[in-house]
């Protein structure tokens, strides 16, 4: 799954990746900072964030007692991340509290009963995030009304953190 990034569509988005890093800055002043103003005051994101970004797994099932893979529930859920995003404001708040702003962003199916996430996740308190990158950490199961399904979500895998510039 992981040899598409040696294609040369994987090179391109690694070329957009650094392209985007590196206007990252001046995006935020120009032609986006009308949504992106907008949408951080709606989620009421904090001025001094942490944030991470990288991928993580989830299974679903059509029932609590996690016995049978919600098969279609399971591609709703992924073909719905593909086409219109997914921003999840106080996310798992269950696990973390309040104040977590989950953006899923890309989905995989890679298996019969898992999809692989593509996320990016910011909060104005640390240990907010330095739990949510802990391969420790667990989540109790918990129910999808849109896609009817229960999903567990499997430890994320966080490749990139940033910090408030003005901590370090
Ligand atoms: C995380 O962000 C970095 C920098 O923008 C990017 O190169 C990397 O591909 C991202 N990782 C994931 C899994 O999205
Ligand atoms: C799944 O678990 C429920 C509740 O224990 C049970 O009623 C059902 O028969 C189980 N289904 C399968 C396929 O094991
Ligand atoms: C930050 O989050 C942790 C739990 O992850 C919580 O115990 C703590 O009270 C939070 N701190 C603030 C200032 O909200």
């Amino acid at each position: 799954m992981k040899s598409t990034f040696f294609s040369p569509r994987g090179m391109l988005l690694g070329a957009l990746g650094l392209l985007a890093v590196a206007t990252e800055c001046s995006a935020m002043g120009t032609a986006n900072s009308l949504l992106l103003t907008q949408v951080a005051k709606t989620v009421q994101l904090p001025t001094f964030t942490w944030s991470a970004n990288g991928t993580h797994t989830a299974r679903g099932y059509t029932t609590k007692q996690a016995n049978v893979t919600s098969v279609q529930g399971m591609h709703e859920d992924c073909e719905n991340i593909n086409l219109n995003k997914k921003l999840s404001t106080d996310f798992r708040s269950d696990v973390f509290g309040n104040g977590v702003i989950g953006f899923f962003y890309k989905c995989e199916r890679i298996s019969h009963d898992t999809n692989l996430y593509w996320f990016t996740i910011s909060s104005g308190n640390q240990s907010q995030i330095d739990r949510l990158c802990s391969q420790k950490s667990s989540y109790p199961i918990v129910y999808d009304s849109q896609h009817g399904t229960w999903f567990i979500d499997e430890p994320f895998d966080c490749t990139q953190r940033t910090a408030p510039s003005n901590v370090f």
